[in-house]
């Protein structure tokens, strides 16, 4: 059983390329002459340009100049369609329900507002305590990756997804499944059953994520699909869990968030990405 998109999708992993983003592989070309001079010093003048910088793009241009001297648009143009289809949207979008979670339910935004000034530096300058969220402090923040973890039980990013079967198979339960029958499985459902997450499935409890010393409790990707599971699951699921730590643990640190209009209801548009139709309208005050 593959993964129906994965197709002919030029949306691949990022590949690791021997010698890539190294300055030393860029100067030991300084000794070639004619045509491999000139790919040495775009070489030297990519490594120049981005090496100094720290993005995501600008460490891939490095990692793909590195070996021939030029830029590998090609493989540039998938890695940046690859993280913004498979990366952005989704995270973007699992921010955004998380948001309203947090203006649904003040009391898990306090929380996470006292766990995150916890583990950050005590400083009223958001870009001091940006800086001090370290790997280590962001995994001290138990209830804020529990509640991240709730919102997209609840509000998977793939609301559904399917996979196409490569060859006659059985699916665990026994049902047989044909060569070229497409199989649907459905997070969104599977997230609000009560068979799995007990009869308060459809309430927003951080807390069932967490053991009695309030440390994240991970549960079988088979039973929170919202990465996926399996040998295909989200390569990107621990820096989403990152981005998504830092960006929450500043707003909610500084900012207390409300809705702007607390008796406007909230919709899921349907598209492949779960998004809040109309976009969600907050006010933020400075605590
Ligand atoms: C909340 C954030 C995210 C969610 C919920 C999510 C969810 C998923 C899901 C459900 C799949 C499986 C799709 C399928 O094959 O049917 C997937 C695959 C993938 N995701 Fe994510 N993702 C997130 C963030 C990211 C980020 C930030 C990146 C990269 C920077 C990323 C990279 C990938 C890649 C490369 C795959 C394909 C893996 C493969 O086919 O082997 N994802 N993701």
């Amino acid at each position: 059983m593959r993964s129906g998109r994965c197709r002919g999708s030029s949306t691949s992993a990022p590949r690791r390329r021997s010698g890539t983003g190294s300055r030393s592989s860029t100067s030991s070309c300084t000794s070639a002459s004619g045509p491999g001079r000139t790919r040495c010093r775009t070489a030297t003048r990519h490594t120049t340009l981005y090496g100094s910088k720290d993005d995501l793009l600008s460490r891939f241009i490095l990692a793909t100049n590195s070996d021939t001297g030029k830029v590998d648009y090609k493989y540039l143009r998938d890695i940046i369609l690859n993280i913004v289809m498979a990366g952005k949207d989704t995270t973007a979008g699992a921010l955004a329900w998380f948001l309203y979670m947090m203006c649904k339910h003040p009391e898990v935004q306090e929380k996470i507002s006292k766990e995150a000034a916890d583990a950050g530096e005590a400083t009223s300058s958001i870009d001091d305590f940006s800086r001090s969220l370290t790997e280590e402090a962001l995994n001290k923040m138990h209830y804020l990756h529990a509640a991240l973890t709730e919102t997209l039980r609840l509000y998977p990013s793939l609301p559904l997804d399917n996979k196409e079967c490569f060859s006659d198979d059985v699916l665990p339960n026994g049902f047989s499944v044909g060569k070229g029958d497409i199989v649907f499985y459905a997070p969104y459902a599977m997230g609000r059953m009560e068979r799995l997450w007990s009869e308060d499935a459809i309430a927003f409890r951080p807390e069932r994520w967490l053991d009695e010393r309030g440390e994240f409790l991970p549960e079988s990707p088979f039973k929170f699909t919202a990465f996926q599971a399996g040998p295909r699951i989200c390569l990107g699921k621990e820096f989403a869990y990152r981005q998504m730590k830092i960006f929450a643990a500043v707003l909610l640190r500084f900012f207390v968030l409300e809705l702007h209009d607390k008796y406007a209801s909230v919709n899921y548009r349907t598209m492949i990405t779960l998004y809040i139709d109309q976009g969600l309208h907050l006010t933020a005050t400075a605590r």
